[in-house]
């Protein structure tokens, strides 16, 4: 980050990098926060000064942030309860180790980590407690400099892994990841179903594909279509031009056995009339609203159908995931880089929803 303002208070970053154990503060950080959070015209940059870790923290030097829908709730006030509007926005990024805390040993200086946003959350099953250390959102997100992070959220990067594609994959892709592995125990041969071309959808995509399913895929646009197409996508439905668009994908592609339901309750009719007998739906999204009647639910008992609320994952399964795009030597889908100056024209740009895949801020 030379070049960018950055400068340590006390110590040089790196001068005590053999002995991983770098205690400085930083002055004069370049951050954004999310103001009044009454829309994007909201976010505002500014310089902070950061103390040393404390003795079980990290502070994390930004390679690059990548953005989800919600950060765009957040800033407008539309996620929760209203926010210090100090909050440094963003709950996806990678970076580098600058600095430890005393009693950290599972992470050095000048490691390259990542954290999964729940940063309380690091194994096991959903505790609503993990709303209470949320990057981006209850705490202070990857949109600025240095990032102050818990140490044992940390995640190692694999060496072959750019700080990018670990941003892209954070939230979004841990979200697929739990809803087609931990939840929808994928298996060759399934057939998924996946809604729109945003962030988590594409990455659903990709994530399906690895497990050798047949995945099905929807956009509002043709031009998506093609680019969902290159990605591996068997089946692709227009779903503005074909408004009962249930009923191409069962005629194209038979029953499905995995929902990754990004746009929520609004489609939740169409989605369940997709599903072959014991398909799983992730309910993930609410892009298209609370609609003025409750979709119909019969289909689920008829068909065994199994619904599941899914709010992202944990630091293993986001550990997992890594390891999957490693193996499978694949990155995830970025549409566009932004400059870290670009932030905002980054978020007006994800509003517009123009975008297949990620949106990643290079710092
Ligand atoms: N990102 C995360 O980590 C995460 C985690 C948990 C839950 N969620 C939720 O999942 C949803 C998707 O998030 P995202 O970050 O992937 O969003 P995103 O990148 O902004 O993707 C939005 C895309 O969804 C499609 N879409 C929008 N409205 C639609 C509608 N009414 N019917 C069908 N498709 C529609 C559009 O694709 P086309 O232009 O191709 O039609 C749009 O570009 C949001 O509700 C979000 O809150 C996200």
């Amino acid at each position: 980050m030379a070049g960018v303002g950055l400068a340590a208070s006390t110590q040089a970053v790196g001068a005590t990098a053999s002995s991983g154990s770098n205690r400085s503060g930083y002055a004069a950080v370049s951050a954004y926060q999310i103001g009044a959070q009454a829309g994007l015209d909201s976010l505002t940059r500014v310089k902070r000064n950061f103390t040393a870790p404390g003795p079980f923290e990290v502070l994390v030097r930004s390679r690059a942030a990548a953005l989800n829908y919600r950060d765009l709730m957040i800033l407008a006030g539309r996620y929760g309860s209203r926010k210090p509007v100090d909050r440094v926005p963003v709950g996806d990024g990678a970076g580098d180790v600058v600095a430890v805390g005393e009693q950290v040993t599972a992470v050095a200086v000048g490691d390259r980590v990542s954290a999964a946003h729940f940063t309380s959350w690091l194994a096991g099953d959903y505790q609503p407690s993990a709303f209470t250390a949320d990057l981006g959102n209850t705490a202070d997100g990857w949109l600025s400099e240095i990032v102050r992070l818990p140490a044992n959220a940390c995640v190692q990067l694999p060496e072959s892994m750019s700080y990018q594609s670990a941003a892209a994959l954070g939230a979004a892709g841990i979200t697929a990841w739990r809803v087609l592995h931990v939840f929808g125990q994928i298996k060759a041969g399934d057939t998924v179903l996946t809604l729109g071309t945003g962030g988590v959808a594409t990455l659903a995509l990709q994530i399906a594909k690895m497990a050798g399913a047949k995945v099905v895929i929807t956009s509002s646009s043709d031009q998506k279509l093609t680019i969902a197409r290159s990605l591996g996508a068997d089946v692709t439905v227009n779903y503005r031009r074909d408004p009962a668009w249930e009923k191409v994908v069962t005629n194209d592609a038979g029953g499905v056995d995995i929902v990754v339901e990004t746009v929520g309750l609004q489609t939740l009719d169409q989605s369940l009339a997709c599903c072959a007998p014991n398909a799983r739906i992730g309910l993930i999204g609410a892009l298209g609203g609370t609609p003025s009647q409750l979709p119909g639910l019969a289909g689920l008992v008829t068909k065994n159908v199994q619904l599941q609320g899914v709010t992202s994952g944990s630091r293993a399964m986001f550990s997992d995931l890594l390891r999957a795009y490693v193996v499978n030597a694949a990155e995830p889908h970025v549409d566009r880089v932004f400059g870290f100056d670009e932030a905002r024209s980054a978020l007006d740009y994800l509003a517009k929803g123009e975008h297949v895949g990620k949106l990643v801020i290079s710092m």
